[in-house]
Formats: C-alpha cells, sequence, structure tokens
C-alpha cells in the first residue's frame, strides 16, 4: 500500500474516503460540522457516521469513545474498521484526519498497521470474479497532518507489510510451502538487502551435522528438510540476538497422527517460521542497529514406513538423547537442534516463535501468546513490546518439577512429559535443556497465528510474531 502524510484540510483530502475521529462528547472540526447529517454523527467507540459534505469525496466519521481511553490499540481497530468500509464502498484511496493524541506518532503508527492489516486478503487462489468479493482493492492512504510523521508512518508501513507477507506465507498450503519454499523466501530476502546473509542446509548437510531432532522429524516423507540461517549486521553496541521459528510445514502428528477433523489447519504450523523470517526482513529494512541470528528448521511431519516411532531415541545438536515418545511432539524436536545451532552460530540472547502447545489455547486462548523464560528481563522486554503492539504476551513459570517430567526412561530426555498437566510449560522445559544459560525466551504461539478475530486480523493468519519482534528490537535500541 502506499502511504504518505500531507498537510492538508479535509476538502482537499483528494481520497475516495476521508476519516476524521470524533471523541464522546465533543465537537466535529468547524469545516465539517456543517455538513448535512454532521449533527447526528455519534462519538460512542466504533460509532461510524457517512456524510456526503459535496464534492465527489465520502466524509467518515469514526467514534473514538472517550478522550481518556483512546489508546493504540483502539485505534489500529478502528483503522481497520475504517479498511473495511473502504472496501465496502469499492475505495480505492484513504485519507485519515489523525486525531489529537497524547503521542502523535504512536496514533499514526496505530492507524498505518490497523489500515493495512485490515485490508489484507489472500486471493492468490481465487479465481477473479468467482464471488461477490469487491473488485476495487485499497491502494492508498494518506494522513493527513504534518511532515514530522512521515517516519513513524514509513516504519508502520514496514512492520505492517512484513506482517501481511507472514500471513500469505501462513495462509500458503503445504503442498506449495515446502521448506524449499521457506528457503527461497529467505534467500529473496538476503538478496534485498545488503546487509542480510543466507546459509541454507539441506537435508543431507543437517543430517552430516547431527542434528538428529529435524532429521528424525523429516525422515517420514520424502519433502527434504532445511535449516535456514539468515544474518543481519546492523552493528550497534547490544548483544547478538537470535531468533528461532518453528517451520513445520505441515504436521499430520506423523505415526501418531493427528484426527482428520481440522488437520488441515496444520499448513500454518510454519507460523513461527513466518513471523521470524519476515520479522527479520523488516528490521533490516528499517535499518535498525542491531546483530540478528535468524534461525528456521523447517521440515514436515509424515507417518510412513521410515518414519520415526515411539519409542526410538535420538541424539540432538548438542549431543543429548530423546526418547521418541509421542511423534506429534515434533516442534520440540526440531526446535532443541536450531536453538543449540544459534546460539553456536553467536546469538547472545535468544527468542522462539512456536506453534508448540494445544494447551497454550486452552489456558490463554488466542489473546495472549504464552512466554516461557529463563530471563526475567528478556520477558519483561517481551511483555513490554506486546503491550504496545497487541501482541500480547503473558508469562508461564519454569520450575525444575517440570523438567523432571521430561526426564526419559532409557536417554536422557523424552519428549512427552510423564503427565498431561501444565503442557505449554513441560514443552518448554524440553526446550530449556538446549539453551543452557543463555537467556532465552519461548513464546508459544498455537493459539495467536490464527483465526484471532480481532478487528485487524480478522480469520486465518494473523502475522503474529512480526510487530512483536521488531518493536521488542526497536525498544532496545532506541
Ligand atoms: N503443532 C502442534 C500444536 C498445535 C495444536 C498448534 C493445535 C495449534 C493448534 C504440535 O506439534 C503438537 O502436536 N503438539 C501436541 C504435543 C503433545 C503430543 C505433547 C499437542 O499440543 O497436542
Ligand atoms: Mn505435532
Ligand atoms: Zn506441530
Amino acid at each position: 500500500m502506499n502511504v504518505d502524510v500531507r498537510q492538508r484540510s479535509l476538502h482537499d483530502a483528494d481520497a475516495a474516503l476521508v476519516a476524521v475521529g470524533l471523541y464522546e462528547g465533543e465537537a466535529l472540526p468547524e469545516d465539517v460540522a456543517g455538513a448535512p447529517g454532521a449533527a447526528d454523527a455519534k462519538g460512542s467507540y466504533k460509532a461510524m457516521t457517512r456524510l456526503y459534505p459535496g464534492g465527489p469525496e465520502r466524509l467518515l466519521v469514526v467514534g473514538l469513545g472517550e478522550r481518556d481511553g483512546l489508546d493504540a490499540e483502539k485505534l489500529r481497530v478502528l483503522a481497520a474498521l475504517v479498511a473495511g468500509e473502504a472496501r465496502r464502498l469499492e475505495a480505492t484511496s484513504l485519507a485519515w484526519a489523525p486525531p489529537s493524541f497524547e503521542d502523535e506518532e504512536a496514533a499514526a503508527e496505530a492507524l498505518v498497521t490497523g489500515t493495512i492489516l485490515g485490508a489484507y486478503r489472500f486471493d492468490r487462489f481465487k479465481g477473479a470474479g468467482e464471488d461477490d468479493e469487491p473488485k476495487a482493492r485499497l491502494e492508498s492512504l494518506t494522513l493527513l497532518g504534518p511532515a514530522e510523521l512521515a517516519g513513524a508512518v514509513e516504519t508502520a508501513r514496514v512492520y505492517s507489510e512484513a506482517a501481511n507477507r507472514a500471513r500469505d506465507l501462513q495462509e500458503t498450503p503445504a503442498n506449495f510451502a515446502k521448506p524449499e519454499d521457506l528457503a527461497r523466501r529467505a534467500e529473496e530476502i538476503a538478496a534485498g538487502n545488503d546487509n542480510v546473509t543466507v546459509e541454507i542446509l539441506d537435508g543431507d548437510a543437517i543430517r552430516a551435522k547431527g542434528m538428529g531432532g529435524i532429521a528424525a522429524v523429516s525422515q517420514g516423507g520424502p519433502v527434504e528438510p532445511r535449516l535456514i540461517v539468515l544474518r543481519y549486521r546492523g552493528g550497534g553496541s547490544g548483544p547478538t540476538l537470535g531468533f528461532v521459528g518453528k517451520g513445520v510445514t505441515f504436521d499430520t502428528g506423523g505415526i501418531g497422527l493427528k484426527p482428520s477433523a481440522g488437520m488441515q489447519e496444520m499448513k500454518f504450523d510454519m507460523s513461527g517460521a513466518s513471523a521470524v523470517l519476515e520479522a527479520t526482513a523488516a528490521i533490516a529494512e528499517l535499518g535498525l542497529p542491531v546483530d540478528l541470528v535468524t534461525v528456521v528448521p523447517s521440515t514436515e511431519n509424515m507417518p510412513s514406513g521410515t518414519a520415526v516411532k515411539p519409542g526410538d531415541v535420538i541424539t540432538q545438536y548438542n549431543g543429548k538423547t530423546v526418547e521418541v515418545n509421542n511423534t506429534d511432539a515434533e516442534g520440540r524436536l526440531i526446535l532443541a537442534d536450531a536453538l543449540a545451532y544459534a546460539i553456536e552460530l553467536g546469538a547472545e540472547r535468544v527468542v522462539d516463535l512456536a506453534t508448540l502447545t494445544g494447551a497454550v489455547l486452552i489456558a490463554l486462548g488466542s489473546t495472549y501468546a504464552a512466554v516461557i523464560s529463563n530471563d526475567d528481563e528478556l520477558a519483561g522486554e517481551l511483555s513490554a513490546a506486546g503491550e504496545e503492539t497487541g501482541e500480547l504476551v503473558w508469562r508461564l513459570p519454569l520450575h525444575p518439577e517440570y523438567a523432571e517430567m521430561m526426564k526419559g526412561t532409557v536417554a536422557d530426555l523424552s519428549n512427552l512429559a510423564k503427565k498431561r498437566e501444565a503442557g505449554s510449560i513441560t514443552a518448554a522445559s524440553f526446550l530449556r535443556e538446549f539453551v543452557d544459560d543463555t537467556p532465552w525466551a519461548h513464546v508459544d504461539i498455537a493459539g495467536t497465528a490464527w483465526n484471532v478475530n480481532r478487528a485487524y486480523t480478522g480469520k486465518g493468519g494473523s502475522g503474529y510474531g512480526v510487530r512483536l519482534l521488531v518493536q521488542l528490537v526497536r525498544d532496545l535500541v532506541e
């Protein structure tokens, strides 16, 4: 989407749809207060009143609610609702007069983000004109405000479009999004930025290196796994950050096959991978001063005569042995190799994103992701970034009693806890065995990666994590 900032009045906005906010109990700006119907405009939160003040454009008065209650999240939601209105009107251009707000840059970012995310559709496989979808798409957004907002607006455009690219990867079905396709996307990202390099390990290299988790999960099917490494050298004085993302391009459960109802959702089991790849792209595009190493282990999880079997013992990249007691607990096996590898490559603080456990949906639903961490500072930074972006995280604890539940009978560890309880925490306790004392935070996004149903994420892939990770880095370097 084209996004810009122009200091213009509502009447000169030159857009098919012009949105202007109205606080509850306050008056409309003078230049529109006289328009026919303006007296009926309501300021209650989410109220929408359409006015035709004369001239080609339509004016949309958007209720902001109480002045004291407005925040960035509410603005993102309103912007998405307005994008929906633009869509119904088949408006290709939109102008927004940002409301007066204590942090004008934050308001501008929220409007840009809500508009870009709200206007998103995945229509790669839809025939043109096959349904009653409007044909016109929103192509441009103009913020009617001072030129000083241009930086914030551009930043928001970059990370919001990155989030939409992550959604494209998520939505792409598993017959089009294979490990090699994620690798190709990583290569594109590296080709597009001088400060980004890429390295891809194929199946032979993965097996030769002793990455027994990725090897085991991938051995059930003919599709070869990939281990994808992106490095961004942005400099700065801080420690090297590591991002790791689960890239299971389809999770059937393996020999422990999942029930068929709903199994199609398991194309989304690479949501962590899409988030860390596109967050890396956005951080590089923004030129943020940080050194970053991003590692994505990617494979399918398939059943067959060659598949890993319950009880098989594998050796992970760091030398620990693991009993595979449930072939559907495959995410932790591939992440274990990737975490150890990221640290070997120089990551000094690591964040992993993974659709790891169904249990997190039971605990937190689609509102918060779970963060489980060995480091209070990193956990706190993620929580702050979550509040700022609306990609919320809630911390769950670690404890030696959970770690005890992951001990193996004949091997060092089991990939399945001795009891079902605390499933998200026991999964994280397993991962912890592969980071030693490196500050690390695991974000379980199984509840937030799709079907979040917030106005600006809708159904389907949410792109969760892209904005969270970009914000984490922005907060670290500012
Ligand atoms: N990819 C799934 C987790 C998942 C489930 C994500 C539902 C989104 C929605 C993961 O690989 C998995 O199968 N986890 C198992 C672990 C169990 C066997 C210990 C689970 O959560 O049931
Ligand atoms: Mn699984
Ligand atoms: Zn999985």
